[in-house]
C-alpha cells in the first residue's frame, strides 16, 4: 500500500502544483496581453491634452499680464540686446528698436530694412496682437519663414508672458483684453475668500472697477 499511496498523494500534490503553476503563467500571460493595451491608450491620450493646448492655446492676456512681473522681461530682454534696444528713440541695430511695439504696425521703425517677409507679413497684419507677437518671438522662423530676425525663439511660455508684461510697459499701445471668464476665477481666488466663491465671476470685474478711478482723481 505504501507505495501505490505515496505515488498517488505525489502525483496529486504533483498536479496540483501544476495546477497553480499553469495557473500563475496563464495569468502572466493575461496580464502581458493587458499591459501594451493600457499603456499604448495612456500615451495617446496624454499626447492630446499635453503637447496639443498647451502648445496652442494663447495665454490669457488679460489675467496673466497684471500679475507678472515686468522686471523679469526685462531680464529675458537681455537676449534681445544684441539686436535690439527698447528705450524711447532708440537706435536701430541689427533688429529695429521695440518701445512701443505692442499694438504697433509690424515692419513700419523709421530708417530700418525689412525683410520682403516682414514686409509681406505687416500687408496682412495691421499691428503686433499681444497673440502674433507671442506667436513670432516663439519661433520667428517658422511664424514668419523668412524673417531677418536669426534668434531661435523663446521656446517657454513663461519668458514670453514676461517679455510681453515688459514690452506692454514700454510705450505699448494695446488695450489688454479682458480676462477669460473661466480663467478670471481661478486668478482671483487667492485674495477672496470663501464667501467670495459663489459670486467669483464678479470679482475681477470689482477689481478692474478698483483700479479704474484711481488715475481719474490723480490726473484732475
Ligand atoms: C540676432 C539678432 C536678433 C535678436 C537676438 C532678436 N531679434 Fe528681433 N529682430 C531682428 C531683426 C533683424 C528684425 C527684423 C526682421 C525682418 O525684417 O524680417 C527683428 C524684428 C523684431 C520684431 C518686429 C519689429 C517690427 O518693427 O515689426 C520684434 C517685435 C522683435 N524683433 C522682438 C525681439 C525680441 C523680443 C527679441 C528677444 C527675445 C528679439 N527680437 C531678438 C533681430 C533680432
Amino acid at each position: 500500500m505504501s507505495d501505490l499511496t505515496f505515488n498517488k498523494i505525489a502525483g496529486g500534490l504533483l498536479a496540483t502544483g501544476l495546477v497553480i503553476f499553469g495557473l500563475r503563467e496563464l495569468t502572466t500571460v493575461m496580464f502581458a496581453h493587458h499591459e501594451p493595451e493600457k499603456a499604448g491608450y495612456a500615451i495617446a491620450v496624454a499626447e492630446g491634452p499635453d503637447e496639443g493646448p498647451a502648445e496652442e492655446v494663447a495665454p490669457d492676456w488679460g489675467t496673466v499680464i497684471p500679475v507678472t512681473n515686468a522686471e523679469v522681461g526685462k531680464a529675458v530682454a537681455a537676449k534681445c540686446a544684441s539686436c535690439h534696444t527698447f528705450d524711447a528713440g532708440g537706435a536701430n541695430g541689427t533688429g529695429p528698436n521695440l518701445y512701443g511695439i505692442l499694438g504697433h504696425k509690424p515692419g513700419a521703425r523709421p530708417g530700418f530694412a525689412y525683410s520682403p517677409a516682414m514686409v509681406e507679413y505687416a500687408a496682412s497684419h495691421p499691428l503686433w496682437t499681444w497673440d502674433e507677437l507671442d506667436h513670432f518671438l516663439k519661433a520667428p522662423a517658422k511664424h514668419m519663414p523668412g524673417t531677418k530676425m536669426t534668434f531661435v525663439g523663446l521656446k517657454k511660455q513663461e519668458d514670453r508672458v514676461a517679455m510681453m508684461a515688459y514690452l506692454n510697459t514700454l510705450g505699448a499701445t494695446l488695450p489688454l483684453p479682458a480676462p477669460r471668464p473661466a480663467a478670471a476665477p481661478a486668478e482671483a481666488a487667492p485674495a477672496a475668500d470663501a464667501a467670495a466663491a459663489p459670486a467669483a465671476g464678479a470679482a475681477p470685474v470689482e477689481g478692474a472697477a478698483a483700479a479704474a478711478p484711481a488715475p481719474t482723481p490723480a490726473a484732475k
